[in-house]
């Protein structure tokens, strides 16, 4: 059969309500044309984030009933503990709440002034925690990376090159590599740059150069397993392992990971911190106990560890991941044949419409995606979110001005998908009447979250 299907069907359903245009009018305007000041229930169709917004499964809501709710030593922790050992390798598991506080742990430790953080793109949070210590965070995607409309298989990729070079300069600067550069970092898979996959020939490329010159290599790994799905389908040589085997293969060539469980740990919230250095470890489990919590529930209930563990183990099934990366696909290829430019070819857990392309007549420091995530919540109440110039162009104009139509897991069916397409072809026609906008307040860090607009 060609026909790929969601392998599950549906045992509880949540209402979504309708609303009238002259509605989303008048609460757009009240929300200042940002779209995360916009009540959820005011949302028909929520595209804004693929992060603690999937459905559960039967057995993780049996988990939930199962969960042990000890202070110390649950049994719920211990199982998820088994089950990451299993998946990734890594001995030392801290749980956290979610992926930003096993960021925030990490560069407390290993940040500071005068260090630098080369990634293939730092998403929002993993940036602001870097520049939070003091650290200059450093992007280096391939060249592919940065332009929507070149098809690489591994568009988020690192560029090897650029890697050496920035060593090559701090050697040239008088330091050890080590003294200025805490860790690499690899995001997997790129959020920032099109939701693109790594390759585990660049994975181990990043990994040679971090031998050579004493660095350790840190995955965020929040969408681990969308990555190994694409390196299975993409990646010479891999199609005839199981994507547990890659998955396992990925993390063994990290000294540590950052995951953020509220995407492929398929739960609505939990983060783990994967660790393999001793003193490391150490000084991350004071911090933990400090701000997080006790070591074997870190800042989560017994219950979110059973739904965790449970979720681990449900991202790697393949007919699952089929399913996922083919709605995401399907939704980016109607757009292409519309003749709207997304980033090319379609991510894993969302599709990226290129701004500059869909409002030519809007300049970047006029925010043409931000005019285009209203101009869909305008027409069809649909959310979605700027990654452009808003979210990262305070100092300057990113290379790409993107809008994000994420994809939440196993929530929206093909007709939802449908009714997006035939939205956003419609507000492609009339493009011509998105208007940009400009900030009348913003808060000094991640401004795209709380700032207010007034249209131009
Ligand atoms: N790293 C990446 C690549 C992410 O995409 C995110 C979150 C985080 C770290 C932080 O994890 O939210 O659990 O604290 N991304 C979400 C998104 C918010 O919408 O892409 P968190």
């Amino acid at each position: 059969m060609k026909t790929i299907i969601e392998p599950f069907r549906i045992k509880v359903v949540e209402p979504l309500r309708m609303t009238t245009p002259q509605q989303r009018e008048r609460i757009l305007r009240q929300a200042d044309f940002n779209v995360f000041l916009i009540k959820a229930e005011d949302v028909l169709i929520d595209l804004l984030t693929d992060s603690g917004t999937g459905a559960m499964s039967s057995l993780q809501w049996a988990g939930i009933m199962r969960g042990d709710e000890s202070y110390a030593g649950a049994r719920s922790w211990y199982v998820l503990k088994e089950k990451i050992e299993a998946l990734t390798g890594f001995q030392h598991v801290l749980p956290t709440h979610q992926g930003r506080a096993s960021e925030r742990i990490l560069f407390e430790l290993v940040g500071g002034p005068g260090k630098i953080v080369p990634n293939n793109n730092h998403f929002d949070t993993t940036r602001a925690n870097v520049e939070h210590t003091g650290a200059q965070a450093v992007d280096l995607v391939i060249e592919e990376g940065r332009c929507p409309t070149t098809r690489h298989p591994f568009k988020g990729n690192l560029d090897l090159a650029k890697l050496e070079g920035l060593i090559q300069q701090v050697i040239s600067q008088g330091f050890k590599p080590a003294d200025k550069i805490p860790l690499v970092m690899v995001t997997v898979t790129n959020n920032s740059g099109g939701g693109q996959p790594v390759s585990l020939e660049n994975l181990r490329g990043v990994r040679r150069i971090c031998d050579r010159h004493g660095l350790p290599l840190f995955l965020d790994a929040c969408r681990f397993a969308e990555n190994a799905w694409f390196i299975k389908q993409r990646e010479a040589g891999q199609q005839s392992r199981s994507v547990r085997e890659i998955v396992r293969e990925m993390f063994e060539l990290a000294d540590g990971a950052t995951i953020s469980a509220k995407k492929d740990g398929l739960v609505n919230i939990g983060g783990l911190l994967l660790l393999r250095d001793e003193e490391l470890v150490r000084r991350a489990d004071e911090l933990l106990i400090l701000t997080e919590g006790y070591l074997t529930y870190g800042g989560l209930a017994g219950r979110d560890l059973e739904a965790m563990a449970q979720g681990f183990e449900e991202v790697v099934e393949e007919d699952y991941l089929r399913y996922r990366i083919r709605s995401t696909e399907y939704l980016g290829e109607k757009l292409l044949a519309a003749g709207i430019q997304i980033v090319e070819p379609p991510g894993g857990h969302a599709i990226y419409i290129d701004a500059k392309h869909f409002c030519p007549h809007i300049p970047p420091h006029q925010f043409p995606g931000q005019a285009l995530v209203c101009g869909l919540y305008r027409h069809a109440g649909i959310r979605a979110v700027e990654i452009g110039s808003v979210m990262f162009g305070k100092s300057g104009p990113p290379p790409m001005e993107l809008v994000r139509l994420a994809i939440p897991r196993r929530v929206y069916t093909q007709s939802h998908v449908d009714y997006v397409v035939e939205a956003i072809i419609e507000v492609f026609q009339q493009r011509e009447k998105l208007r940009g906008l400009e900030i009348v307040w913003e808060p000094p860090s991640l401004r795209h979250f709380t700032a207010r607009f007034r249209e131009l």
